[in-house]
């Protein structure tokens, strides 16, 4: 997974996964840090494996490969909040936000650009739960939500997410 250890030094994206750590200096609810980010992408390539979907995900992506595919998938988990500093900021959108930005850092870490083209558009979905999402937004999007461990939160009583049901805590079934 050589790409994925560029990108996880890449100085951009550690730049901006910085600034998610400034503007998460305060207690807030949920992190958007790189233990979120690592739980989302394993999770999302769980998901893909418990379904034995990798293969169709590599045909109908035009992928070269299972480890292409592997990292695109971690990509697009290790990249999927990076734009939630800015959200903090200036109240933008974090999904297309980061999409943006990982579309400026895939190309420096070898994504071809099919690739950063899956990877920015699952960013860019990745928030809500729709019929026309790509195969990996999906993914993103439910291991996203499959990745935060709420039982135990001292926010719990308090979380906007929750209360709008946009975490699943009652089960770990897909
Ligand atoms: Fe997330």
């Amino acid at each position: 997974m050589r790409r994925i250890e560029l990108l996880l030094n890449n100085p951009l994206y550690q730049e901006y996964m910085n600034y998610n750590e400034i503007e998460e200096a305060e207690p807030k609810f949920c992190r958007h840090d790189i233990s979120h980010h690592i739980d989302v992408a394993r999770i999302a390539y769980i998901l893909v494996l418990e379904q034995n979907d990798l293969n169709f995900f590599i045909k109908e992506s035009n992928l070269s490969g299972r480890l292409a595919a592997k990292e695109v998938i971690y990509a697009a988990g290790l990249l999927h909040d990076i734009g939630k500093w800015k959200e903090y900021r200036t109240g933008i959108d974090h999904s297309s936000f980061g999409a943006k930005l990982a579309r400026d850092i895939l190309p420096q870490v070898f994504f071809n650009p099919n690739e950063v083209e899956i990877i920015a558009r699952a960013i860019y979905e990745h928030r809500n739960l729709s019929m026309d999402m790509s195969f990996l937004g999906e993914r993103i999007y439910r291991a996203d939500n499959l990745a935060r461990i709420c039982i135990n939160c001292i926010y719990r009583k308090d979380c906007p997410k929750l209360e709008k049901q946009e975490i699943n805590t009652s089960t770990f079934e897909y």
